[in-house]
């Protein structure tokens, strides 16, 4: 017995420095549990990215350091001059709040590696210029106080932190092996790995709960960087063991890793179908732009209109998915006035046509959307949402619905849309009729009652 109390005791400390290390496994769930975990999430279906930083001096796209090349130390002018004086975070909750925005989440650090919170890891952060405060703390209370869930999109590159290696997406990027070489020797991502592992202690330490972790990218291959580049299971881990609930996307380069991702990403693209994996339809979420940039962009000028952004909305959840739009704010911290305007534009709709996108999803197959329409629906409910994105003049026809209908009204003033069957074979269809004139509405909605 004696002999076996040391050999526990040496179990006993493998065991803890196993954990230590990060070689716990992720946590496993079911995929219920899992839905049940990502629920608020996938109800929510509209969330609000806020891309801010130092790029939004320059104001000519949040990649500029690395689209000229810059040094350090010519962009050391940016990090001089930062001072959001109009910064008010509780107006930007408002804001999206009032937009119809059910989450947020915003750039603890974006590439250029600068910290709009008081980490103590580095002085490359907000405390240090010239407005001088934790900005992640004000904004954190704000949008909880509007009742919206805060989540931390954190970059995994950085084109500032010393030991970060240069590879093909750095604003030094290099034509040679041999130039890569000479320019990374002493660098030690070593180093960089644990900086990470500490700022992502302190996101999701200091700052209360935090719903997302939206971890940026992976580009694994040939200079680039990948799961083993950043210590992609060890984040995770970390990430989970700190915040139990918190959802995380999928660019952490751990798509067949199980529990390696949550939702997946597609950017600035309208996805043709639900995304799938392995057969399965998936969580996610499409990030977009209101223009072509994330950061502030002054002299961009192609902004989407009210319309093509409340279809993209309707679009997201048509086929199953959420809709995460960016603002990119001033260097003076506030929401530049395009950028108001359509968030005015979004809420005015919201207010009135909400229901047909929080708790809705696609369509149960079968349900053919007439031409020029989305479908979204409540399975709760059991109502169907038909979007008008092109306006028929008085008449519709639902195709095959006679026996499923109830009742149908339009969702913005609950008044009554009369309807017939056809006749002969096409008695299954129901004949709408609608006004002549368009509903003073963006894009009217059909809430159809089912049986
Ligand atoms: C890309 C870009 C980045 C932006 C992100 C948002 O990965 O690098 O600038 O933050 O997409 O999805």
């Amino acid at each position: 017995m004696k002999a076996i109390i040391p050999t526990i005791k040496t179990l006993i400390i493998c065991l803890l420095m196993i954990s230590q290390m990060g070689w716990a496994q992720l946590p496993k769930e079911t995929e219920a549990q899992k839905a049940e975990r990502m629920k608020w999430w996938t109800e929510a279906r509209f969330g609000m990215f806020i891309h801010w930083g130092l790029y939004a001096l320059p104001a000519r796209h949040e990649w500029v350091k690395h689209h000229e090349r810059m040094t350090n130390e010519q962009y050391q002018k940016y990090f001089e001059n930062f001072d959001p004086d109009l910064y008010d975070p509780k107006e930007w909750a408002r804001m999206a709040k009032e937009a119809g925005m059910k989450y947020v989440v915003l750039t603890s650090k974006h590439h250029e590696g600068f910290c709009l919170w008081d980490t103590r890891y580095t002085d490359y952060k907000s405390t240090n210029t010239p407005i001088g405060k934790d900005l992640i703390r004000e904004f954190v209370e704000a949008f909880r106080a509007e009742g919206l869930k805060v989540g931390f999109y954190y970059s995994l590159l950085d084109w500032h932190h010393p030991d970060y290696t240069i590879d093909r997406n750095h604003p030094q990027r290099q034509e040679s092996d041999a130039d890569y070489n000479r320019l990374n020797k002493g660098k030690d991502m070593n180093r960089y790995r644990a900086y990470m592992k500490d700022q992502v202690r302190e996101l999701l330490t200091n700052y209360g709960e935090i719903s997302i972790i939206w971890f940026d990218f992976s580009f694994p291959g040939k200079n680039g960087k990948g799961r083993d580049d950043w210590d992609s299971e060890g984040l995770l881990k970390l990430a989970r063991s700190l915040q139990p609930g918190i959802i995380v996307d999928d660019r952490l380069d751990l798509k067949d890793v199980e529990g390696g991702w949550d939702f997946t990403t597609p950017e600035q693209v309208k996805v043709a179908k639900w995304p799938e994996y392995n057969g399965k339809k998936i969580p996610w979420e499409t990030c977009q732009t209101f223009s072509g940039s994330w950061g502030y962009y002054r002299d961009e000028t192609t902004w989407k209109s009210p319309a093509q952004l409340i279809e993209l909305l309707v679009e997201s959840v048509s086929k199953g998915g959420n809709l995460l739009l960016n603002v990119g704010p001033t260097a003076r911290g506030i929401f530049d006035y395009r950028a108001r305007e359509r968030l005015e534009a979004i809420g005015e709709w919201m207010k009135y046509n909400s229901r047909s996108i929080y708790n809705c999803t696609e369509a149960p197959a079968g349900f053919r959307a007439p031409a020029n329409t989305l479908l979204t629906y409540n399975p709760a409910t059991k109502r169907l949402y038909i979007h008008l994105l092109a306006y028929p003049m008085g008449a519709m026809t639902l195709e095959n619905m006679a026996d499923k209908v109830r009742y149908i009204q339009f969702l913005h003033d609950a008044s009554e849309i009369r309807f017939t069957a056809g006749s002969n074979e096409q008695k299954n269809n129901l004949n709408l009729q609608l006004p002549v004139m368009k509903p003073p509405v963006e894009i009217p909605v059909l809430e159809v009652i089912l049986k």
